[in-house]
C-alpha cells in the first residue's frame, strides 16, 4: 500500500521539519538587526576601554559574527554521519537541540552581560546546529517517505528553510522584534521551536530503515511502518528493505574515507556534490544576504519590503516545486530552475548598468524575484533530498556529511566575498554566477540520473550497484536476493 499520506506521517514529517525551519530562521534573522548589533558593539567597547569602536573593527566584529554561522554548519554537516549511526536519527535530532538552546541563551543574554562574544559564540553554535539539522532533516524524512511521494516530501525540507526566512524577515522589522531592546530576544528565539521539537519527537517513531537495516530490529521496523503507512499490509516496503540491508551486510557503515576510495560510489558522489555547489554557487544567498543592498543600489525607494516580497515568492515557489517534483521530476525542474536563473541574472545585470532610467528599477525587482523563483523550483529543494535517494543505507551519512558540509563551505565562500565582489566588479556581479549556473546546466544535463519514483536499491543499482559488484552481476534490472548474495560474496570493501 505504498502511497498512502497518514496523518501519523504528516505529524512525523512535520515535526522533522522544525529543524529546517530553525536553518532558515538563523540564516535570515542576522540581517535586519545589523545597525542595532554594531551600536552595541560599540557601547561594549565604550563600557571597557572608555573610547569608541573604530569602524574597522566593529566591521570585522559583525562579518565575525554573520560568518561564523557557516563555520559552524560546515562543522555540523560534516558530524551528521558519526551522530546519525550511532544515536538513530531520532534520538539524534533531540540531542541536538540542546545545542539550539545554548546557542540562543547566548545570543539572547548578551546584551545583559555587555558581551559581543557571546553574540559570536551563540551564532558560531547555532551554526553547529543548522549543519546537523540540514543533514538530519533530509536524511529522516527520505527515510520515513513512501518512494512515489519522497521527492514532494523532501521538498519540505527547502519549504521549511524558506518560511524559516521569512518569518525571520518579518520578525526583524522594527516594529516587531527588531528594536533596539528587542533584537536580543529575535536571536533568542530559536530556542522556542527546539523546546518544541524536543515535545514532539517522543511521538515519532525511529526510522524503519534505521531500525530494520542498522539495528536488524524487523518488528520494531514493522511497527513503524504499520503506523506511518495506515494499513497493515507494509510487506512491499518491509520487502524492499530487507533486500537492501541484505545486499549491505558487508558494509553497514561507510566512512567518509571509504566513500572516497571506493569506484562504486564515485558518480554518485560527484553528482551529489556537484549539485550542492550549484545549489549555493548559484549566487542564492548573495541575493538572501544582500538583497537589500541591491535593491536601493538598483534605485528601489523602500529595499526592505521589496526583500520581504522575495521571501514571499520565495515561499510561493517552493510549494509550486512540491507539487511538480513527482510529476515533472528533478532532472527537469533542476534544469529549468539554473536556465531561468541565468536569464533572471543577466537581466539584473542589464537592469544595474542602466539603472538611469527609472523603469530599471522595477525591473530589477522583476528580476531578483523571476531568480529567486527559478531557484526554488529546482536548485532549491532538489539538492538537499537527492543525496539521500542517490545512496544506499550503507553509504548515506557519510554521503550527507560530505554533501552538507561541501553546501556550507560554498555558501561561506559566497557570503565572504560578495561584497568583494561587488566593489571589484560593480553591476557585472552577476554575470559571475550566469556562468557557474551554465556549466552547471551542463553538467546536470549529461550527468544527472533521474531519481522519481524508483526505489533507493534501484538508484544504487543504475550506478552500477551498492555495495561494489563486479560489473556484470549488477546489471539484471530485475536483480533479487539470489543477486543480493552474489554481490556480498563478490563486495571488496572491507
Ligand atoms: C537553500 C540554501 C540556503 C538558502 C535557501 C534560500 O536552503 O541551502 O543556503 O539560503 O535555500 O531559500
Amino acid at each position: 500500500m505504498k502511497g498512502q499520506v497518514t496523518g501519523y506521517l504528516l505529524f512525523s514529517l512535520g515535526t522533522a521539519v522544525i529543524g529546517s525551519l530553525q536553518f532558515g530562521y538563523n540564516t535570515g534573522v542576522i540581517n535586519a538587526p545589523e545597525e542595532k548589533l554594531r551600536s552595541f558593539f560599540n557601547q561594549t567597547w565604550m563600557q571597557r576601554y572608555n573610547e569608541p569602536i573604530s569602524s574597522g573593527v566593529c566591521t570585522i566584529v559583525w562579518s565575525v559574527a554573520v560568518s561564523i554561522f557557516s563555520v559552524g554548519g560546515m562543522v555540523g554537516s560534516f558530524s551528521v554521519g558519526v551522530m546519525a549511526n550511532r544515536f538513530g536519527r531520532r534520538r539524534s535530532m533531540f540531542l541536538v537541540n540542546i545545542l539550539a538552546v545554548i546557542g540562543g541563551l547566548l545570543m539572547g543574554f548578551s546584551t545583559i552581560c555587555s558581551s559581543y562574544e557571546m553574540v559570536i559564540a551563540g551564532r558560531l553554535v547555532i551554526g553547529l546546529f543548522c549543519g546537523l539539522f540540514t543533514g538530519l532533516t533530509p536524511m529522516y524524512v527520505g527515510e520515513v517517505s513512501p518512494t512515489p511521494l519522497r521527492g514532494a516530501f523532501g521538498t519540505l525540507h527547502q519549504l521549511g528553510v524558506v518560511v524559516g526566512i521569512l518569518i525571520a524577515q518579518i520578525f526583524g522589522l522594527e516594529v516587531l522584534l527588531g528594536s533596539d531592546k528587542l533584537w536580543p530576544l529575535l536571536l533568542a528565539l530559536t530556542v522556542a521551536p527546539a523546546v518544541l521539537q524536543c515535545i514532539l519527537l517522543p511521538f515519532c517513531p525511529e526510522s524503519p530503515r534505521f531500525l530494520l537495516i542498522n539495528l536488524k530490529q524487523e518488528e520494531q521496523a514493522c511497527k513503524a511502518l504499520v503506523r506511518l503507512r495506515g494499513t497493515e499490509d507494509v510487506n512491499k516496503d518491509l520487502q524492499e528493505m530487507k533486500e537492501e540491508s541484505a545486499k549491505m551486510a558487508m558494509e553497514k557503515k561507510v566512512t567518509i574515507a571509504e566513500l572516497f576510495r571506493s569506484a562504486a560510489y564515485r558518480q554518485p558522489l560527484l553528482i551529489a556534490v556537484m549539485l550542492q555547489l550549484s545549489q549555493q554557487l548559484s549566487g542564492i544567498n548573495a541575493v538572501f544576504y544582500y538583497s537589500t543592498g541591491i535593491f536601493s543600489s538598483a534605485g528601489v525607494k523602500q529595499p526592505i519590503y521589496a526583500t520581504i516580497g522575495a521571501g514571499i515568492v520565495n515561499t510561493i515557489f517552493t510549494v509550486v516545486s512540491l507539487f511538480l517534483v513527482e510529476k515533472a521530476g528533478r532532472r527537469t525542474l533542476h534544469l529549468l530552475g539554473l536556465g531561468g536563473m541565468a536569464v533572471s541574472a543577466l537581466v539584473m545585470t542589464v537592469s544595474l548598468l542602466l539603472k538611469h532610467i527609472t523603469a530599471m528599477s522595477y525591473v530589477a525587482i522583476l528580476a531578483v524575484m523571476l531568480f529567486v523563483a527559478m531557484f526554488e523550483l529546482g536548485p532549491g529543494p532538489i539538492p538537499w533530498f537527492i543525496v539521500a535517494e542517490l545512496f544506499s543505507q550503507g553509504p548515506r551519512p557519510a554521503a550527507m556529511a560530505v554533501a552538507g558540509c561541501c553546501n556550507w563551505t560554498a555558501n561561506f565562500l559566497v557570503g565572504m566575498s560578495f561584497p568583494k565582489l561587488v566593489e571589484l566588479c560593480g553591476p557585472w556581479v552577476f554575470l559571475i554566477f550566469t556562468a557557474f549556473l551554465i556549466i552547471f546546466f551542463i553538467f546536470t544535463f549529461i550527468k544527472v540520473p533521474e531519481t522519481k519514483g524508483k526505489t533507493f536499491d534501484e538508484i544504487a543499482r543504475e550506478f552500477g550497484g551498492a555495495p561494489p559488484p563486479a560489473a556484470s552481476s549488477a546489471e539484471d534490472p530485475g536483480a533479487t536476493s539470489s543477486t543480493a548474495i552474489t554481490l556480498q560474496a563478490s563486495s571488496p570493501e572491507k
